[in-house]
């Protein structure tokens, strides 16, 4: 027996989510689900699985045990309470919306639907680097947390492909809203942000270039979150980032820049992705593969998720105070 599942929203993620779970033996690709008929059927034919416009017209023909939502930020509440309602176990893609009240509404229909398993895609979760920070400073070993500096800088082809769909916050900065929180164990208070924009502009695209986030913490602790879309293509790791955390007894970095290969030949030099979602025995593995994994072990042995429901709503308050703080261009209160 396997868990049937349906991919909805069959663009840059979803695509990767057909591929885990066509590739995963315990689970079978049931459904593609995307409103675009063409690009949908053409995915769907690619992981042997039929199409369909609608989650409810996937459910109506096929036998689903659960759904991963990728559809866009702004859309994730409709489809994530729909399913909730219709009893489907749920991976839905971070952030879990793209507002307060939407996290909330998502929130309660989870909370309604009991028999449904909940899982929101922050994938970092799941990555043992983030695991083994989290567990080190929960334990104390660097004492109270004083300040700490989150960075994820991407490639521009990410902001292009974005084209202002959703703030670089949203779509990027969510990760490391997250880390922050679940790291320090303390939730952010106060933020003040501000943004640039060049690169994109000059590319006829929308949204900013980078988004550079000042934040209090519950406990006291202070630090920065930025967050960009400028690194060249040719970037030999394809991304740089880094988290970092500085207490009353000890620091931990986490640096996920280069992920422990380099390869120099004649014609380039790289630093090849080892982590988040390799090409290995012809099969996507690391983090992202180790998300749906975890999400399967959720349904068949009933665990717990690795992040709250109300972490996630917690995280969607922060964006619901960015964006108050780049409105009124001052500090604002994160409405815990
Ligand atoms: N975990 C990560 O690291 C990560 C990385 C990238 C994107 N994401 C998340 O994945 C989600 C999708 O992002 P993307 O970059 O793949 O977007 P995308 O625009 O490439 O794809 C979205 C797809 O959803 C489809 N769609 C729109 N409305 C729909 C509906 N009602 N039902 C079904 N399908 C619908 C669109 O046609 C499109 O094919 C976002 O929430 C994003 O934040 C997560």
């Amino acid at each position: 027996m396997t868990t049937n599942i349906a991919v909805v929203g069959a663009g840059r993620m979803g695509q990767v989510h057909c591929r885990i779970v066509a590739e995963n033996p315990r689970a079978t690709l049931a459904a593609v689900v995307d409103p675009f008929e063409e690009s949908g059927r053409r995915v769907a034919q690619q992981y042997g699985a039929p199409w369909y416009p609608t989650l409810n017209a996937a459910r109506e023909d096929v036998a689903l045990d659960g759904v991963i939502i990728a559809v866009p930020d702004r859309l994730h509440v409709g489809v994530t309470v729909e399913a909730l309602q219709a009893g489907l176990h749920v991976l839905v893609e971070k952030p879990l919306a793209d507002t307060l009240e939407g996290a909330r509404a998502i929130a309660d229909a989870a909370a309604e639907a009991t028999e449904s398993k909940v899982l929101v895609g922050h994938v970092l979760r799941h990555d043992p680097r983030f695991r083994s920070a989290a567990k080190t400073v929960a334990a104390g070993a660097v004492g109270e947390p004083v300040h700490f500096r989150a960075a994820r800088i991407v490639p521009r082809s990410v902001g292009f492909a974005n084209n202002g769909a959703s703030p670089i916050y949203m779509y990027q900065g969510i990760h490391d809203i997250d880390l922050v929180q679940w790291i320090s164990g303390s939730p952010i208070v106060r933020v003040s942000a501000t943004t640039a924009a060049k690169v994109l502009p000059a590319a006829s695209k929308d949204g900013v270039d980078v988004a550079l986030i000042l934040a209090e913490l519950e406990n006291g602790a202070v630090g920065t979150i930025e967050i960009s879309w400028v690194l060249p293509e040719s970037t030999p790791s394809g991304l740089a980032s880094q988290f970092d955390l500085y207490g009353t007894d000890g620091n931990i970095k986490v640096d996920v820049t280069a992920e422990g290969v380099s390869l120099d030949t004649l014609d380039e030099f790289r630093l090849p992705n080892t982590m988040l979602d390799p090409e290995l025995d012809g099969r996507l593995d690391g983090v992202v593969p180790q998300q749906f994994d975890y999400f399967l072990q959720m349904v068949e042995f009933d665990l717990p998720s690795r992040i709250g429901i109300e972490e996630a709503v917690s995280a969607a308050r922060v964006l619901d105070a960015i964006d108050e703080s780049l409105r009124t261009r001052t500090w604002a209160e994160v409405a815990h």
